[in-house]
């Protein structure tokens, strides 16, 4: 609670090819707040106060994907996952990084509880990080994600939904029902609504028989209480005779329609299918 009226302590990164202003306080060392750019590299997510330094930890660093298993694959993007236990320094490194663009969360240096999910996309030099999350290997809340970020220079281009798509996914795998660690900053709240309304769009117009909460929540792995708030949001819940109603209005219908007339990329189910959940 006390780092939120912390002011912007670092000017700007630079993170592989891309300059970036932070928007929030992270705890990097004092002596990082003097600099003019921080150069952060964009495999191991060391920081460096010089180019010179950088360029020096660039000749020997040679990490060319996240510290973890390759867990899923589409000709798209690769997931990797890491175990905060086994790879410290990586997945500080990394809350470190998500702090600068984070008002609110506290946890940097306590990863051994974590999993992370490191998104990448891929070309001839390696697997570059888009977006992760993190995830609580035991969570008495039954959270599903505690930390969620498409790194700035990727925002706003469908990867936000794609994190949260795997984070549900897993958890179907799982056989549980998630939902992310509260609170929510204004963009995961914006990101989450619109991912779960589409979630429950597509599903109660695809089925076109009744359906009911508990069925919608089986379905997407998604809370009770997720989906109540958000066929409540939807306007698509009537009280009739007793009891609650889903239904279709016309309204819904088109957005149905303009949901299935963009070409969003999906997760592939079938392709997590060797994934089992880390005991
Ligand atoms: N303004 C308005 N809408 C926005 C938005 C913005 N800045 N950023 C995302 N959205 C909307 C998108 O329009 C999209 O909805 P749509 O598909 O109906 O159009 C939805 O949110 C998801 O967008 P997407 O491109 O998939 O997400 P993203 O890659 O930009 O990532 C976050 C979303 C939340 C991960 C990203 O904003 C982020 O990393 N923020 C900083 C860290 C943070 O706040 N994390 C959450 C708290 S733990
Ligand atoms: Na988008």
């Amino acid at each position: 609670p006390h780092e939120i009226a912390r002011i912007r302590n670092i000017n700007k990164i630079q993170l592989g090819d891309h300059e970036i202003e932070p928007w929030y306080f992270s705890p990097y060392p004092k002596e990082f707040s003097d600099v003019d750019v921080v150069y952060i590299c964009s495999f191991c997510f060391c920081y460096y106060g010089s180019e010179r330094q950088f360029e020096r930890h660039r000749q020997k660093c040679s990490l060319q994907h996240p510290p973890g298993n390759e867990i899923y694959r589409d000709d798209y993007i690769s997931f990797f996952e890491i175990d905060g236990r086994k790879q410290k320094t990586w997945c500080r490194n990394v809350c470190l990084l998500s702090k600068l663009f984070l008002d609110h969360k506290m946890l940097y240096y306590d990863v051994d509880p974590f999993l992370f999910y490191a998104m990448c996309r891929r070309d001839e030099y390696g697997c570059h990080l888009v977006g992760y999350f993190s995830k609580e290997k035991e969570s008495a809340e039954n959270y599903n994600l505690a930390c969620i970020l498409t790194l700035p220079q990727y925002q706003q281009h469908g990867y936000g939904k794609l994190l949260i798509q795997f984070s549900y996914e897993l958890s179907k795998k799982e056989h549980k029902h998630g939902s992310p660690e509260k609170p929510l900053s204004d963009l995961g709240l914006i990101s989450y609504r619109a991912y779960w309304a589409e979630q429950i769009i597509i599903l109660v117009c695809s089925m076109r028989n009744e359906t009911t909460i508990d069925e919608l929540a089986n379905k997407t792995a998604m809370t009770t209480n997720d989906v109540l708030h958000t066929l409540q949001a939807l306007d698509m819940l009537k009280y009739y005779k007793g009891q609650f109603i889903v239904c279709i209005t016309e309204g819904i219908e088109q957005q149905y329609e303009r949901i299935k007339s963009k070409k969003r990329r999906r997760i592939e189910p079938n392709l997590l299918s060797e994934w089992q959940p880390p005991v």
